[in-house]
């Protein structure tokens, strides 16, 4: 199962850049989470604080208890076994093949003997449509394989956080659509805890349960998608709308003329469409934590006459090949 993260007043600068200030959020355990927000607003930063990689001025963040900001660096090591990233450059080691890359953390992290990472190896490669491609080296495949690639070595530990840095930047909407119902199914079969940073706008209003918006330096809002789908603050109605007239210009932030002059010209702020229904699982996996416009996924068991398990699981589930660590 997901763990919940609690992050408590987070503040960072790089010298005398203050990127964000008193940065406060519960990222519930096993739903998915998805963190918007203008270019340079900070998100892969924040990303890089969750897996301890970079060090907040003030504040903590709560992995099941333990604080990553101020662990030791061995207690940090395991943390991070519980944590799949996914970079938003992909981070591949560019003289290995993707098998390798992908087998990496199983070397690293367990003692499997070869034939058992392969079998893992595989199964992942196959989840993210990179088989045949085991010996491939990163820079002979397209940007959109690399991603699948780094996806499918952020899968290998079977972690219990997941965090996605752009998974679908650079990719077809076709291979989006794919990418976006594989993050749902995986939610759905593993139940850990997702946060994805996406600019997409169709990802952020279909995928989530929560949505979290970064702007000027601050945390605008946190919540539930109907919360934030529904929302009347102008940079959040801006935002997921993708729409020109609002607080967020070209250069991120329109000073007090432009928005005077937009005023000026009626900008008249449209109705906000419906609020689309939330990506659903492939059958017959279900996502329990998933409210459906009818109060809980569970309805969908209750169709089929069976009992709401407790957390996301397969329907009838089957023990997993390879899940043991
Ligand atoms: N290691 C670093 N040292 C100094 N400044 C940094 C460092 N890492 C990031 N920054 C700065 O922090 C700000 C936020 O960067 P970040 O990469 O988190 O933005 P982002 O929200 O992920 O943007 P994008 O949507 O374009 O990926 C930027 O101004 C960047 O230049
Ligand atoms: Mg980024």
């Amino acid at each position: 199962m997901g763990v919940e993260i609690r992050v408590e007043g987070l503040t960072k600068s790089f010298g005398r850049q203050t990127i964000f200030e008193d940065v406060t959020l519960t990222i519930p355990a096993g739903e998915i989470s998805v963190m918007l927000g203008p270019s340079g607003t900070g998100k892969s930063v924040f990303l890089k604080h969750l897996v301890g990689l970079l060090k907040p001025n003030r504040g903590h963040i709560y992995v099941d208890g333990r604080d990553v900001c101020t662990v030791s660096e061995k207690q940090l090591y395991e943390v991070r076994k519980r944590f799949g990233v996914l970079f938003q450059d992909g981070a591949l080691f560019g003289s290995m093949t993707l098998y390798d890359n992908v087998a990496f953390p199983l070397r690293e992290h367990t003692k499997k003997s070869e034939s058992d990472i392969k079998k893992i190896v595989m199964e992942k490669m196959e989840m993210v449509g990179l088989l045949g491609a085991e010996g491939k080296l990163p820079g002979e495949i397209s940007g959109g394989m690399r991603k699948r690639a780094g996806l499918a070595r952020a899968l290998v530990l079977d972690p219990e956080i997941i965090l996605f840095d752009e998974p679908d930047s650079g990719l077809d909407p076709v291979r989006v659509a794919y990418l976006n119902q594989l993050i749902v199914d995986l939610n759905a079969q593993i139940g850990a805890t997702f946060l994805i940073v996406t600019h997409d706008i169709n990802t952020a209003r279909t995928v989530p349960d929560n949505i979290g918006l970064l702007f000027r330096r601050r945390l605008v809002m946190f919540g539930h998608r109907d919360e934030l789908l529904s929302s009347d603050e102008p940079v959040v109605r801006q935002f997921l709308n993708g729409r020109r007239a609002g607080p967020i210009g070209m250069a991120e932030e329109k000073d007090a003329a432009a928005l005077a002059a937009e005023a000026d010209e009626g900008h008249e702020v449209p109705d906000l469409p419906p609020i689309e229904p939330q990506l659903l699982p492939t059958e017959p996996l279900i996502r329990t934590s998933m409210r459906s416009p009818h109060g809980t996924h569970a309805f969908l068991l209750k169709e089929r006459g069976e009992a709401a398990p407790h957390g996301n699981v397969r329907a009838k589930a089957k023990p997993r090949a390879g899940a043991a660590r």
